[in-house]
Order: structure tokens, then C-alpha cells, then sequence
């Protein structure tokens, strides 16, 4: 299966001509590697510039982020259809930076079911803050699958792509600590079980899991290798066309 690697530039760079100039270096190589599809998920205020700069299937476009609510007074907010009509298809939801800033799982499941009403792929994050010995921590990923999916119907599981994303782990979050790869891998085992057991076998194998976490040249063929893992979402390491490439080519040769 192909894998699906998102960049998610956060609030960088600075100017248009910046993310042009990213972009433009990025396209190069996600033009060239045809086993991968290369999601960019800029700021959106130059979403629709990149967006029109390109038709290639293989590259495709990411909100950060989307609102449940078709239009309204929501102030600073875009609706999942704004940011299709702006060119994106996917869009990121609940992502650890907006929980922290007040996004509930009432918002994340309502965001979710917002994005498949109008056909545009919600990448729903999940992941624990901080790890304990006690396993509490596999608790509050149970309860955010749970909560995220409260709504969707079993026939559009398969739409959702999901990235397991420790927030512990995230370059800048700067806990320091690294995920080892049989964390990674117990992980995407947990989240398959928790969809197994809300939706059954046949239609948990369909979800596309991602990982997501301080992913980066040095560590991504090995991140890549781990059963389950079927793509990744880069922060960092995304803003550094070098580096991003070398990224890329790995998805491409797993
Ligand atoms: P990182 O960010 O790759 O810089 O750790 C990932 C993310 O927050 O989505």
C-alpha cells in the first residue's frame, strides 16, 4: 500500500514567497517518488496560492486545521468546504496543539464528521501527553479514538486516516525523550485493536495509519519498516527541503 506523507509546516514560514520557494524544492522530489503521495499541510493563508501552482495527483494539500460548522459568526475559523474550494483534500483535526489550546473530543468528533459530510479526508490525531507506568496512558488513547468516532458510521471508517501521535515525542514539545520503534509499533497495534473492537476486523484493516513525532532523515527508514505504520506526519523536519527529501525517499523505497 502506498504511503501517505504529510508535512505540517505549523505557523511557518514567514511570507508567500518562503512557502513558494519551500514548495518549489519539495515538489521536485514528491514528483519523483511514485510509490508515496506527498500531503502539504501549510498555513492556510497560502494554501490556495501553492494549491493553483500544481496539478500533480502524487502532491496534494492539507488544512491544519477545519471548523464543524458549515458558515457562520465563527470569527478566525474556515469551514471544511472554504478549505476545499481553497484545494485542500485533506484536513488535519485534533492535532495535540489545538486540544492544548481548548479542542475537546466533542469538537474533534463533530471536526471529523464535518470533513467526511463534505468529502475532504480528516487526518485525526491521537496520542498521549505524557507516558506513566501504569498504562493510563493507552486509557486516554482508547477514550480519544472512541470519542473522535462517536459519530461515524462503520461505511466511512475507512475514509478517516488516523496518526498516532505522542505529544511527548513531537521535536518541539521538548520532553527530550525519543520514542523507541517497538513503542511505535505497540502503539499502532493499540489503535487497530481500539477500531477492531469499535467497528470489527474487516473494517479496522482499512483505516491508513500514520505515525507522527520528531520523524526525520536519520530515524524514517527505520519508522517506515514497522508493521502498520503507513506513512507519517513530518513537522520539523518538513520545513527543510534537504532534509524533507531525504524523508520522502525513504517512504518511497519502504
Ligand atoms: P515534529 O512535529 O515532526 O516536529 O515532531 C510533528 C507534528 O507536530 O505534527
Amino acid at each position: 500500500m502506498s504511503k501517505l506523507i504529510i508535512a505540517n509546516w505549523k505557523m511557518n514560514p514567514d511570507s508567500l514567497s518562503a512557502a513558494n520557494k519551500l514548495f518549489t524544492n519539495i515538489k521536485k522530489t514528491a514528483l519523483t517518488t511514485r510509490n508515496i503521495t506527498t500531503v502539504i499541510a501549510p498555513p492556510l493563508v497560502f494554501l490556495a496560492s501553492l494549491a493553483a501552482s500544481t496539478k500533480a495527483r502524487r502532491i496534494q494539500f492539507a488544512a491544519q486545521n477545519t471548523h464543524f460548522a458549515d458558515s457562520g459568526p465563527q470569527v478566525g475559523e474556515t469551514s471544511v468546504k472554504q478549505a476545499k474550494d481553497a484545494g485542500a483534500s485533506y484536513t488535519l483535526i485534533g492535532h495535540s496543539a489545538r486540544r492544548a489550546n481548548g479542542e475537546t473530543d466533542e469538537d474533534v468528533s463533530r471536526k471529523v464528521a464535518a470533513a467526511l459530510a463534505a468529502k475532504i479526508v480528516p487526518v485525526l490525531f491521537v496520542g498521549e501527553t505524557e507516558r506513566d507506568v501504569h498504562g493510563n496512558f493507552l486509557r486516554v488513547v482508547r477514550s480519544q479514538i472512541k470519542r473522535a468516532f462517536a459519530d461515524v458510521p462503520a461505511s466511512r471508517v475507512k475514509d478517516v486516516v488516523v496518526c498516532y501521535e505522542p505529544v511527548w515525542a513531537i521535536s518541539t514539545s521538548g520532553s527530550g525523550k525519543d520514542i523507541t520503534l517497538s513503542e511505535v509499533h505497540q502503539m499502532m497495534l493499540y489503535v487497530h485493536k481500539v477500531l477492531v473492537e469499535m467497528f470489527g476486523l474487516s473494517v479496522a484493516r482499512k483505516v491508513k495509519m500514520l505515525y507522527g513525532g520528531s520523524v526525520n532523515k536519520d530515524n524514517a527508514a527505520d519508522i517506515f519498516a514497522i508493521p502498520g505504520v503507513e506513512g507519517a506526519v513530518v513537522g520539523g523536519a518538513s520545513l527543510n527541503a534537504l532534509e524533507f527529501r531525504e524523508v520522502l525517499q525513504a517512504a518511497n523505497k519502504s
